[in-house]
């Protein structure tokens, strides 16, 4: 591949997209190779990804403006399409995704740190989605998850007037949940990552589930989603071994619980 990479530290596998000297901005081809890298995680042996951008400067710029600029209305739309699925997938993927956002997320790129499950971001993060101002509305995904998740006022205000925010504001609106210095911003991403994977998998996989599904329907139906997902979890060896090493009053064991069964 030529603009993405993927290493497997133990259980985390992390994703960075690799095309610094345009900012990491998203070209048909880096969507493609982000589809086949997450086509080819495997299931069995990971369980959290983190997705960052190559360089200290960018996480990624947005969707290629260049590529876009000569798009008819229908490969517009088919372009839309083709980085909403990719986000998609990411987005309904079976493991946690950690977005690790190292510096501009505008446009596209703010987009597909939303469609990971958790945002953390460097000092010199710049979230945005300035698509107005290059007469395009956001379009993989910027309307739909931006109000979801700061609420449509601050979503219409971020959009219709096309203005940048610094991490800080970021963080205050609730659309990364830490910052950290540069510097610091991978070891904080393995470490949630390692967290996260320290615990059950299953249980883990069915809490994104259960959360995503969760929220596209009305509570009642909300808690019959749950109901079914922590049923799943039941007869696992993660919630036999976990379970027992708590009745046990095994400290020392209960510290030790590697949860194995992935399936
Ligand atoms: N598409 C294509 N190329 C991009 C790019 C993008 N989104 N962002 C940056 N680049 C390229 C620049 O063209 C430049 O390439 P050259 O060296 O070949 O000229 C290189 O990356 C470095 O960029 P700058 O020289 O502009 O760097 P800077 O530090 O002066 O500015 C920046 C950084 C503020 C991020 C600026 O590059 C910028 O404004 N980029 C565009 C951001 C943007 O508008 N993103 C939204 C795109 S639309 C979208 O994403 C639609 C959607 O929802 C699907």
């Amino acid at each position: 591949m030529e603009f993405i990479t993927y290493e497997q530290d133990g259980f985390v596998g992390v994703i960075t997209i690799n095309r610094p000297k345009a900012l990491n901005a998203l070209n048909s081809q880096v969507l493609d190779e982000l589809n086949e890298t997450l086509d080819n995680v495997d299931l069995d042996t990971t369980r959290a990804l983190i997705l960052t951008g190559a360089g200290d400067k960018s996480f990624v710029a947005g969707a290629d403006i260049g590529e876009m600029s000569t798009l008819t209305k229908a490969e517009g739309e088919a372009f839309g399409k083709k980085g909403n699925d990719v986000f998609r997938k990411l987005e309904t993927f079976p493991l946690p995704v950690i977005a690790a956002v190292n510096g501009f997320a505008l446009g596209g790129g703010c987009e597909i740190s939303m469609s990971c499950d958790i945002r953390i971001c460097s000092e010199n993060a710049i979230f945005g989605q300035p698509e107005v101002g290059l007469g395009i509305t956001p379009g993989f995904g910027g309307t739909q998850r931006l109000a979801r998740l700061v609420g449509a006022g601050m979503a219409k205000q971020m959009i219709y007037t096309a203005r940048n925010i610094k991490a800080d504001e970021a963080y205050r609106i609730g659309l990364v949940n830490a910052v950290y210095p540069a510097e610091e911003l991978m070891e904080q991403a393995k470490k949630m990552a390692g967290g996260i994977a320290a615990n059950a998998p299953i249980a883990v996989r069915n809490c994104k589930k259960a959360i995503n599904d969760g929220l596209q329907v009305d509570m009642d139906q909300a808690i019959v989603i749950e109901e079914k997902l922590f049923g799943d979890c039941f007869e696992t060896e993660d919630q036999k071994a976990g379970m027992g090493n708590f009745l046990e009053k095994d400290k020392e064991k209960k510290l030790k619980v590697v949860p194995f069964q992935n399936k």
